[in-house]
């Protein structure tokens, strides 16, 4: 049965609490219900067409409607919809699973996977895991956390207290113990007048080891960071960034946790963030395009030192005591084993570099545009910020309207982007072909004169 679009909306402000939206008026005026998927685009209820220029939440890498992925979650519905991989237990996708996404991860130092559901779960066990860690070896003492300004790392109570977004806190009393936060390599935002990338990037590691030597680097177990920051405004990191960090981390014995769940499989140009970025982990965490987010899984990747140390833990308690119901689901599993199949048979990581120049090129050209300023991207990941003079970067206030109005100009062309404060990210499926590149920018071209109209209109910009 198909329900009218008004049905919907009565239906769903009814029952559903909606993730970072305003309560208060989404139940005025309804969500958009997404009915179809094809390709690169989506349809909503009302039968409008949409360039998802955002993969759904970073997700969909390879587009709404690759057969392939469809099929293996039915032939696995079929042979065996649910098993379990506690106790004992396993079954045959999430075995094949490991053995793929292993040998994709192992000239990065990765060794053993710990599956659950989410991008949040899979952040919130290597929480758990480096703490076992550091108990099983003695260093008890070795707990605390440092995470960046800005950084996502997603929203159970631990993890959304390593995120360094004020808006994930405020009112959950987070975070919570533990959690030391640092700065963020974003040169347009934090550089301070005259200062270079390199010079920015020297200035975060003297406070690093600042706060380091503050707080005792015997009291830190690790460091998240997200080879590039998505939420938190799509922040590419200058280019000494992870060398020096590195460095620095490796002197204190910090372990250095990579959040990949955006940055995995392809999305910078080569098949993880770390690749792009020269990182070589302790612990990566995956999810998303790991299944092209058809199911939900996720994975926590850890390095042979890092589980010699849980082999120890187990010993001492008798078991390793943590796992999830659907860890190692085999529908999910089955439906990511075929995403990482059509990676290397795609060579999705090349079709991203090729494609590359053209997105870099469109999104790099925007900075031309009276209300853009700070083109950033890499791969298929970009943002712009919109501002109100070009010269000190100044964001509209949010009453002025603007924001919200490049918001309705971009869904008016039939295009879906996100928006991060005053930030504009861009994350289409990696499977998008260069027409389709120019067609997402044209549209976001025309979006931003029909902003720059109303802005003009206000008397809010010259
Ligand atoms: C880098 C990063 N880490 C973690 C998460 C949390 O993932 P999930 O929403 O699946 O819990 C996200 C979600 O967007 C993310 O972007």
């Amino acid at each position: 049965m198909t329900r009218s679009h008004d049905d919907n909306i009565r239906q769903d402000v009814r029952n559903v609490l909606h993730p970072y939206t305003p309560l208060d008026k989404i139940a005025v005026t309804g969500p958009m219900v997404i009915r179809k998927g094809d390709g690169v685009y989506v349809e909503d209820d009302q039968g409008r067409r949409y360039l998802e220029g955002m993969s759904g939440l970073w997700c969909t890498a390879l587009g709404f409607s690759e057969q392939r992925l469809v099929d293996a979650a039915i032939r696995q519905m079929r042979d065996l919809p649910y098993y379990q991989i506690f106790a004992g237990r396993s079954n045959e996708p999430s075995i094949e699973l490991s053995e793929r996404l292993l040998a994709m991860t192992r000239h990065l130092g990765m060794d053993k996977a710990l599956y659950a559901n989410s991008g949040s779960e899979a952040n919130d066990a290597a929480v758990k895991v480096i703490w076992y860690y550091f108990n099983a070896v003695g260093k008890p003492e070795k707990k605390k956390l440092i995470a960046r300004e800005r950084g996502y790392h997603g929203v159970t109570v631990m993890t959304a207290s390593l995120t360094g977004l004020a808006g994930n806190h405020a009112d959950f009393d987070l975070p919570i113990g533990r959690v030391l936060r640092t700065g963020c390599p974003s040169a347009y935002h934090y550089a301070k007048p005259g200062e270079t990338e390199a010079q920015l990037v020297d200035r975060l590691m003297d406070e690093l080891e600042a706060l380091i030597a503050r707080e005792g680097a015997d009291t830190i177990a690790a460091f998240f960071a997200e080879p590039v920051q998505g939420a938190g405004g799509v922040i590419v990191p200058p280019e000494s960034y992870f060398p020096k960090l590195q460095a620095l981390l490796k002197k204190h014995d910090i372990l250095l946790v990579a959040d990949e769940v955006i940055t995995g499989f392809g999305r910078t140009g080569s098949m993880f963030g770390c690749d792009t970025y020269g990182i070589r982990p302790d612990l990566m965490t995956v999810a998303k395009a790991l299944s092209s987010s058809y199911m939900p899984i996720s994975a926590t990747l850890m390095s042979s030192r890092i589980y010699e140390g849980l082999v120890e833990g187990s010993k001492r308690n008798g078991s390793f005591a943590h796992g999830v119901t659907y860890a190692g689901h085999p529908v999910a599993s089955a439906v990511a084993v075929e995403a990482l199949k059509i990676y290397e048979e795609r060579d999705i990581a090349g079709q991203v570099r090729a494609v590359a120049p053209r997105f870099l090129r469109r999104l790099h050209a925007l900075d031309a545009h009276p209300l853009v300023a700070g083109a950033r991207g890499v791969g298929l990941i970009g943002a712009v910020e919109l501002v109100r003079d070009k010269a000190s970067r100044a964001p509209f206030d949010p009453a002025s309207g603007v924001q919200a109005r490049l918001a309705d100009a971009v869904l008016e062309e039939g295009l879906i982007t996100r928006s991060l404060r005053d930030t504009v990210a861009l994350c289409p499926p990696l499977i998008i072909t260069e027409p389709q590149i120019d067609e997402m920018f044209d549209k976001f071209e025309r979006a931003l004169e029909t902003t720059l109209a109303f802005a003009r209109s206000k008397a809010m910009v010259d």
